[in-house]
């Protein structure tokens, strides 16, 4: 990794801003590698450098990435001048610049959604291409047969757009669990609307192979584990 200015590095961690870092120098509050820091330019390669701020050891991370649970009426955006976005839900201490929110969820679905800057993941997970398989918890206000999973099973088309083949798996009358391997505008939605069916509950369960963390409350988040991390471009699937 590049050697980075100390006032850059704290400020990516959202430890301190730049005229902050000035201050902790002038008072000789930051020591690198067992040294004080002298100067709010001076470069380290923070992978590799034991930063003390204040006493206290900086957990250098280059990206992160952070699961939460999406509550009905939040916006997966960044930011927006009226409505509360996922962002938003983060605590302080998960908050940073460049943050945003793989992949959507609509304002009226529930459950899984990462939020990372890390842009390459972001990319590789929404790359048409990759076929990350996204299961959803899905109830709607008609009774669904056998047929309805052939059709799904079968890729579905609905006017201009179709579909690659999904798994449905009837869990109740009017509920189901659906696997699909992309990730279009309303695409559970149109799914259904096509067997003639509206969704009156949705709920992203899993990405990859990594599940939401139940233990979350909706409108909680925590970060993923390394494990997690690489288990989000899994392209293993099917529902059980
Ligand atoms: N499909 C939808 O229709 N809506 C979502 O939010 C996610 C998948």
């Amino acid at each position: 990794m590049p050697l980075q200015r100390i006032d850059k590095i704290l400020a990516s961690q959202n430890i301190a801003s730049r005229s902050d870092t000035k201050t902790l120098v002038k008072k000789g509050l930051i020591i690198v590698n067992g040294l004080t820091v002298r100067k709010a330019d001076e470069k380290y390669d923070p992978l590799n450098s034991e930063i003390i701020v204040n006493g206290t050891k900086v957990e250098y991370k280059e990206h992160l990435y952070i699961m939460v649970n999406k509550p009905k009426g939040v916006l997966s955006a960044s930011r927006d001048k009226r409505n509360m976005t996922v962002t938003d839900l983060l605590p302080q201490h998960l908050k940073r610049e460049g943050l945003f929110p793989a992949g959507r969820l609509d304002k009226d679905t529930e459950g899984f959604i990462l939020i990372t800057d890390d842009g390459d993941l972001a990319h590789k997970m929404l790359a048409p291409k990759s076929h990350v398989y996204k299961l959803y918890q899905v109830i709607c206000d008609k009774e669904l047969t056998s047929d309805d999973v052939k059709k799904f099973s079968d890729g579905i088309t609905a006017g201009e757009i179709s579909f690659l083949p999904a798994e449905m798996k009837i869990t109740g009358k009017n509920s189901a669990l659906v696997e699909i391997c992309e990730g279009k505008f309303h695409q559970i939605k149109k799914m259904f609307q096509s067997i003639g069916a509206e969704v009156i509950y949705l709920k992203r369960l899993r990405i990859g192979e990594v599940f939401l963390d139940e233990s979350l409350s909706k409108g909680e988040c925590r970060e993923l584990s390394n494990t997690e991390i690489q288990k989000l471009l899994s392209r293993k699937h099917g529902i059980d």
